[in-house]
């Protein structure tokens, strides 16, 4: 009974304060009904594509939501504008080598090649930042992390768009896995994939989520990223 009461006084004193605030302050104490935002990255890989990545930054746009892309350096040259829009649009920028070469087990100096000549590419428009890697196909060795000077960014939820090509199984194969602090990955080089992106957007949005960058991911999430690590997603289960 006392706690009963004690609870009733509560609430009593909550409405009392609200009132006191005046029908246009902010309410003392939250509604129950509003839960904690939920955070998930997309990501995009082997982009910039003329024919798609467009269409994908104005639905992202009209969206609020916010992706990582990992371009392919020989992609950049004749669409410089679409990487503009990325950057200006408050998405992150990332690398994913100059041509898409499997980065396993190659030696130092064609990584090197590899990841430099990308890099370059980014800065030679967007200017001075750390632009991450997503080495091709997720795949390197892990005596090959300490080469790379930037956070390395794998994916927790991969609905393979690439194989399927068809919006509503990509979609659905993301929805069924997808958990707040994940990583998605998809690629922005087939209209499907776009389409599928921009309805779990939709989806995920209305569900309480909200879509952030990686970095902007992992910071949320309270993980600080380091070079040469590699991020799956924020429960860090890759070392
Ligand atoms: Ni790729």
């Amino acid at each position: 009974m006392r706690t009963q009461r004690a609870a009733f006084l509560g609430i009593m004193a909550a409405a009392l304060l609200i009132c006191c605030r005046g029908k246009d302050a902010v309410p003392a104490v939250a509604p129950a009904e509003i839960s904690e935002t939920k955070y998930v990255a997309l990501t995009f890989d082997d982009g910039p594509r003329a024919c798609t990545t467009g269409r994908l930054l104005d639905g992202l746009r009209e969206r609020g939501a916010s992706a990582t892309f990992f371009l392919i350096g020989q992609q950049i040259a004749g669409n410089e504008e679409l990487v503009c829009r990325m950057k200006d649009e408050g998405h992150q920028v990332g690398n994913h080598t100059w041509d898409h070469v499997k980065l396993q087990g190659i030696s130092p100096a064609v990584v090197s090649e590899e990841i430099s000549r990308t890099d370059n590419a980014i800065r030679d428009i967007l200017g001075d930042g750390t632009y991450w890697v997503r080495p091709p196909y997720g795949l390197l060795n892990k005596n090959q992390y300490c080469c790379f000077s930037t956070p390395l960014v794998h994916w927790s939820v991969d609905p393979e768009d690439w194989k399927l090509k068809n919006t509503q199984k990509v979609t659905a194969a993301v929805l069924k896995k997808v958990q707040p602090g994940d990583i998605i990955l998809l690629h922005d080089a087939y209209q499907t994939s776009v389409d599928a992106a921009l309805q779990i957007v939709d989806t995920l949005e209305a569900e309480g989520y909200e879509f952030v960058t990686v970095k902007e991911l992992l910071a949320l999430y309270g993980v600080t990223p380091q070079a040469g690590k590699f991020y799956t997603d924020t429960r860090e289960k890759a070392g």
